[in-house]
């Protein structure tokens, strides 16, 4: 059995974050694993309700998110969490609350891809100057260091990143 672990995915809104990591849980799920979900579009429709898109909402965000997967851990669940996390400080309250248990993945596509995906029509509304403070447009998305794990949505399939991903967290830890 493997040992309970917290896989916090960030990246830009539009990167893939969800996508990849609903396919991640599946493949644990498949695996065994008892899998606890956490995304920010799903935590903001309740729990985090009372939060906006400032510095310190988006840190109260991941903050609470944290603490969530904390709990689920120590249930005994893998938690696969997907939050945008735009800054390093945000990061860091993540490894601050989770510690050795975390493995953080950067979902990498650029910003123009982002924008023509654009799934959500999120992108056409920030063109259209309805939404304020929108990461990686008019509020920062900070890069991480290359030292983190990376995984590049560009140009290719849901598929092969979940298996690059397997590989590189699952059969090359054991
Ligand atoms: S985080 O920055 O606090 O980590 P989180 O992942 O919870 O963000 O939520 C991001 C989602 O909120 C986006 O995928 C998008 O659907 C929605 N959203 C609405 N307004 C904004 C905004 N100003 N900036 C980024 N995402 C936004």
């Amino acid at each position: 059995m493997e040992k309970a672990r917290v896989y916090w995915f960030f990246g830009l809104s539009g990167s893939g974050k969800s996508t990849l990591s609903d396919a991640f849980a599946l493949r644990l799920n498949d695996f065994g694993q008892h899998v606890f979900r956490l995304d920010g579009d799903e935590l903001r429709k309740g729990v985090n309700k009372d939060l906006g898109f400032s510095q310190e909402d988006r840190m109260e965000n991941v903050r609470r998110a944290a603490e969530m997967a904390q709990l689920a851990l120590t249930q005994g669940f893998t938690v696969v969490a997907s939050f945008i996390s735009p800054e390093e400080i945000h990061r860091e309250k993540v490894r601050s609350v989770l510690g050795e248990y975390v493995e953080m993945i950067f979902v990498d596509a650029s910003i123009d891809t982002c924008r023509t995906r654009d799934v959500k029509g999120l992108y056409q509304q920030v063109e259209k100057g309805n939404i304020k403070e929108f990461t990686g447009v008019s509020a920062p998305f900070e890069m991480p260091n290359m030292e983190e794990l990376r995984i590049s949505t560009d140009g290719t399939t849901v598929e092969h990143c979940v298996n690059v991903l397997w590989e590189k967290l699952i059969v090359s830890r054991k």
